[in-house]
């Protein structure tokens, strides 16, 4: 990749204002996380452009944030781990500050009972997914943008039955460092958010949550008493992408969950 010198990052005002009238791209943005910061990035003016495959599920995302007055949001289906359709998406929303990549899910099964290629796409969603977006986005995104990534908290507290999921995650954590210092010279900032327990519609089908209660009681054995609520999760996301000092950053996000 060829680069030219630029002036040093430039400095900005860190939130609430330095994300209004910016443009942000949600890889993922039709549920969960990825929705909840769509729906944070419209409360803060900015211009919010959610990618996700189903298109149904996208229009009743869009819906959802153009319920607040002054949206400024688009839909655009696609899928994330395929590089030219985010450089097709790119393209069609035009100039795009920062991208945020939350699509993904965990799926797996134990080692021995589970072929490589039963495992084999979600691996390479969680490899191939961001190093593609990075590779789509980082010719276009400007100085001081950012790509903020999504790791999880299975990383450091693995549980059994998700071995190639949880590997695929740790190149999600490689990547964001390795990607933060080959970016920095195009003054463009990569970081990721690793996630404990939030309650999304991802992990109520994960765990095998039925209902709020089922929840609250999957809450009570942690740290903070709760999961955590998807709104809690993206606005670290934004905080993120607002900071230009923040580089190369792994930030937990998990109610204290890696200590019990
Ligand atoms: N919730 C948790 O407790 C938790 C904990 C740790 C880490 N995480 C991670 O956080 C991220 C977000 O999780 P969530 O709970 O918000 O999940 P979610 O509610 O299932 O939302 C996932 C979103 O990603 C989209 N998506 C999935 N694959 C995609 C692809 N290939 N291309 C484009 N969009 C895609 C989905 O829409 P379509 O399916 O229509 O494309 C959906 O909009 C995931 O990476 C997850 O592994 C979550």
């Amino acid at each position: 990749m060829t680069t030219t010198t630029l002036a040093p990052m430039p400095t900005g005002s860190p939130l609430p204002t330095a994300l209004k009238g910016r443009t942000v791209m949600i890889i993922g943005g039709s549920s969960g996380i990825g929705l909840a910061a769509g729906a944070l990035l419209t409360s803060v003016g900015a211009r919010v452009a959610l990618v996700a495959r189903d298109p149904g599920r996208l229009e009743a995302a869009l819906d959802h944030l153009r319920a607040t007055p002054g949206a400024s949001a688009l839909g655009i289906s696609a899928d994330g781990n395929d590089e030219s359709e985010v450089e097709r998406a790119l393209d069609q929303v035009g100039e795009v500050d920062h991208v945020l990549v939350t699509a993904g899910s965990i799926s797996g099964g134990a080692l021995l009972d589970t072929p490589r290629d039963q495992v084999a796409a979600a691996v390479d969603g969680r490899i191939w997914g961001p190093y593609g977006v990075a590779r789509a986005a980082a010719p276009r995104l400007p100085a001081g943008g950012s790509i903020t990534l999504t790791s999880g908290l299975y990383l450091v507290r693995p549980v059994p039955g998700a071995a190639a999921s949880i590997a695929g995650i740790g190149a999600v954590e490689a990547l964001t460092k390795a990607l933060a210092v080959e970016l920095a010279p195009r003054r463009l900032r990569v970081n990721a958010v690793r996630y404990g327990a939030i309650d999304t519609p991802l992990s109520r089908a994960v765990m095998g949550l039925a209902d709020d209660a089922a929840v609250a009681a999957a809450g009570q054995g942690l740290l903070i008493g709760r999961l955590g609520t998807a709104q809690e999760a993206a606005s670290a996301a934004l905080f993120l992408m607002a900071n230009n000092l923040i580089t190369g950053t792994v930030l937990s996000v998990d109610g204290g969950q890696a200590l019990a």
